[in-house]
């Protein structure tokens, strides 16, 4: 079975330990523009987007050293973290994930970086890689 209407990829995430100096790397030799930064008060992160839509590079630095992200950075060093994938109904997607037997790390959507409604599915769940399923903020109807 598959995920219904999955657009596809919207970002890759690398952790960093640096933001600025990650950010000025990113911007000097790969000559990428820096679209917006923004700390993510719920993740306990900050983070720097690369270009705009689709298939976007998120920079994520930890703000606190007890978050997923800074254990992540003890263990294994920078990297790339995480990849996102757009889904049009973030509920739907999760109930077909947890039929499927998926391994989901939020069961519920939580909020994510610029409004949208995002949910983690561990790697063990999806071939080595953590998951994150993002609805963004313009298909998140408002609750009645
Ligand atoms: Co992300």
């Amino acid at each position: 079975m598959m995920l219904p209407n999955v657009p596809g990829l919207d970002h890759v995430a690398i952790a960093v330990k640096d933001l600025e100096k990650a950010i000025a790397f990113y911007q000097d030799t790969y000559g990428l523009a820096l679209a917006e930064i923004e700390e993510v008060k719920e993740q306990q992160v900050r983070t720097a987007i690369f270009g705009h839509g689709m298939g976007r590079i998120e920079l994520i630095c930890p703000t606190a050293s007890d978050t997923g992200v800074a254990r992540f950075l003890e263990k294994r060093g920078e990297g790339l973290h995480h990849i996102c994938i757009e889904v049009d109904d973030i509920h739907a997607s999760l109930a077909r994930l947890k039929a499927q037997g998926a391994m989901l790390i939020d069961e519920t959507p939580k909020m994510g970086a610029g409004g949208a409604q995002i949910a983690f599915v561990h790697p063990k769940g999806s071939h080595g890689v953590l998951t994150e399923l993002r609805q963004g903020p313009s298909k998140i109807q408002a609750s009645p």
